[in-house]
């Protein structure tokens, strides 16, 4: 009688130790993808959480989807510096940089050929 008692030690020790990607300003890579320093805007600041953007991969429905629209910098950048009916003002909590950043890349992301 050969009696093997098999034990299948599944390594479930796997430490699930994900997250902390937290939005550091200089450097913290989110992803293996090279995003664009306006695309990561774009995702830290939290627009996806209101905004679909397919070339930023966000699915927010609080506010109109941008994907198709054929927006120049100066509109973006007007929108992201007052905000408008449910959308929050980035005056303060951008620089001007960012805010730059974010415009192009949304015009360039969102240019119908
Ligand atoms: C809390 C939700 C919310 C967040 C966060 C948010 N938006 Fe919006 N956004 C809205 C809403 C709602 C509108 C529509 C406002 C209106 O129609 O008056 C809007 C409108 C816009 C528009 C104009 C859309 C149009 O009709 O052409 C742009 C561009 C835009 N947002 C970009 C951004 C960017 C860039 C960010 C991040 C810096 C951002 N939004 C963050 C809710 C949000």
């Amino acid at each position: 009688m050969s009696r093997r008692p098999r034990l299948l030690l599944a390594g479930a020790l796997a430490a699930a130790a994900l997250g902390g990607c937290g939005g550091g300003d200089d450097g913290g890579s989110t992803s293996g993808v090279s995003a664009s320093p306006g695309e990561r805007v774009f995702v830290e600041t939290g627009c996806g959480s209101c905004h679909t953007l397919a070339a930023a991969g966000t699915s927010g429905t609080a506010g109109p989807s941008l994907d198709g629209r054929d927006y120049d910098v100066p509109a973006v950048e007007g929108w992201v510096r007052r905000g408008g009916k449910g959308m929050p003002a980035y005056d303060e909590q951008l620089s001007a940089r960012q805010i730059r950043d974010v415009a192009t890349f949304l015009a360039t992301a969102t240019r119908t050929p």
